[in-house]
């Protein structure tokens, strides 16, 4: 096992005022919409990997990971219910997206239910390879800086924690199989799915404001995709990163990026919680 850095739980519980915009990020439908759609999509998400990781937790023989795992378990388990916080605001601002979220649970319940444990491992390998991306371009872009700060300091700190457990389900997956073919099928269904519920809650959020007239959507669209951001070239890169053989989400450079947000957070005195 490549050495992982200690992965600490903190203390957060985030309080989402009802006076928070609608366009709560630098007053952009299409941007604020981006990060909402997030929040209806990545605490199922996350508690699909920690259902999946959890059931390989007892066959994981490496003393030095089984701490690991735990500790990423339970950021991710934080990250999904702080997210899930601020369904409520979106719901006082009338969107509607219970079925959009019961669709998404409904694949991720599917895989578990007919897919093999490797192969939702690797799902899961690749899912984090993708959100640790995100991360990068959340932090290096500026991207948050005319946030509601409330909202900022949750994306903050969410990225901030994928990066820091990026190396985790990637080493699980390692300690269960070695197999290429399957650490490539599981990057390319979890980029697929995860990218494309994200644009269908995009889609589904700004239909209901009616905003695909407006110039601005379509602009911040195509600088996050393909001209500011550039989100989709940069997943393909990473991708064909991630599709080398020697891979190892350790030889990625986005720690100081994390180190910035991290260090101004204080560890949780019992870090890593139990399971
Ligand atoms: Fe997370
Ligand atoms: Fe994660």
């Amino acid at each position: 096992m490549m050495a992982i850095s200690k992965i600490q739980v903190r203390p957060i519980h985030f309080r989402f005022p009802d006076t928070i915009e609608r366009y709560w990020l630098g007053d952009s439908a299409y941007n604020t919409h981006l990060l909402n759609s997030l929040t209806l999509l990545l605490p199922d998400i996350e508690r699909y990997m920690n259902h999946i990781i959890k059931q390989q937790l007892p066959h994981i023989t490496d003393s030095q990971l089984q701490p690991q795992v735990r500790a990423f378990v339970a950021q991710e388990s934080q990250h999904a219910s702080q997210h899930t916080h601020f369904w409520k605001n979106l719901q006082q601002q009338g969107y509607c997206f219970d079925g959009y979220v019961r669709y998404a649970q409904g694949i991720w319940r599917r895989l578990t239910q007919h897919g093999s444990l490797i192969l939702n491992l690797a799902i899961v390998a690749g899912g984090e390879h993708l959100t640790s991306l995100m991360a990068e371009v959340i932090l290096t872009k500026r991207f948050l800086d005319p946030a509601e700060p409330n909202l900022k300091a949750l994306f903050e700190w969410h990225a901030a924690e994928e990066i820091e457990h990026q190396v985790v389900a990637f080493e699980v997956l390692q300690s269960a199989t070695r197999n290429y073919g399957v650490r490539l099928l599981g990057l390319v269904i979890s980029n697929l799915l995860m990218l494309g519920l994200m644009n269908w809650g995009i889609i589904l959020l700004l239909q209901q404001d009616k905003k695909w007239s407006d110039r601005q959507v379509w602009q911040n669209l195509m600088q996050f995709w393909f001209f500011k951001e550039k989100l989709l070239f940069r997943a393909i890169i990473s991708g064909l990163h991630y599709a080398r053989p020697s891979f190892h989400p350790s030889q990625k450079d986005n720690q100081a990026l994390a180190a910035r947000v991290l260090g101004s957070l204080a560890p949780h005195p019992n870090s890593p919680l139990r399971l």
